[in-house]
């Protein structure tokens, strides 16, 4: 099962990294060279220290008809979930963003999306325990939210075996994907800790050949590179 060869790995470009001026041209792109996801990282200046999109971007890229795994990196995501609920298909609440996280596990599920729960570095898995039965996602963040191009934190390979020991007890067909500093050089070790969903933003955007660069992350999940 943990055969990356046999499993299928999603790759979520980010959209942080985008050239803005050309986001739809360049989702276009994304979208043709089969991307799984779409991955809208959205920022409060409360939770992170920036401020991204709101609802109005994820409504518009609904167009493109590729699912939306949406990341809340905001405080208190009630309002969050209220307002992009309607668009997402994986919605994703931070685990130290509030005090009620099974709650808003389900709160998310009550609107009919997928629930995920995101980690930051210092947050130890522990808390999935407690969760694991509301959660279809667990996003383990490989670097500190809040901005794209950062480097992956190599501390992070046996978080995502722990978390991967934690799903497989649970028995439960709960996803995990990483997110922050992937490029070819770490997909392969990180899908063989356990990632099932590889998000990537710079790496991707700042390609000049943007295929090039989703085919070599699936690529390195397949063959040692
Ligand atoms: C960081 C965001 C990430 C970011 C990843 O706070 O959650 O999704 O876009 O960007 P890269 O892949 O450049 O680290
Ligand atoms: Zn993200």
């Amino acid at each position: 099962m943990n055969d990356p060869a046999v499993r299928h790995i999603k790759v979520a470009p980010s959209i942080l990294s985008a050239d803005l001026l050309n986001l739809g041209g360049q989702v276009r792109q994304v979208v043709d060279a089969g991307a799984d996801l779409l991955h809208l990282d959205i920022m409060d200046g409360h939770f992170v220290p920036n401020l991204t999109f709101g609802p109005a971007l994820a409504k518009a890229l609904k167009q493109f008809g590729i699912p939306l795994d949406i990341h809340l990196m905001v405080s208190n995501p009630d309002w969050g979930i209220e307002a992009f609920a309607p668009y997402a298909d994986y919605l994703t609440v931070h685990a130290e963003a509030t005090p009620h996280l099974d709650r808003m596990l389900r709160l998310i599920r009550e609107k009919g999306c997928k629930s995920g729960v995101s980690l930051n570095p210092s947050t130890s898995p522990e808390v999935l325990k407690y969760v694991m039965e509301n959660v279809d996602l667990v996003l383990v963040m490989a670097v500190n939210p809040g901005w794209g191009g950062q480097c992956f934190i190599p501390a992070m390979l046996p978080k995502i075996e722990e978390v991967r020991r934690l799903v497989s007890d649970s028995g439960l067909p709960v996803e995990i994907s990483v997110d922050g500093g992937i490029s070819a050089s770490n997909a392969r070790a990180v899908v063989d800790r356990g990632a099932s969903i590889l998000v990537a933003g710079s790496y991707i955007f700042s390609s000049e050949d943007i295929p090039s660069a989703i085919q070599a992350l699936r690529r390195c999940t397949i063959t040692d590179c």
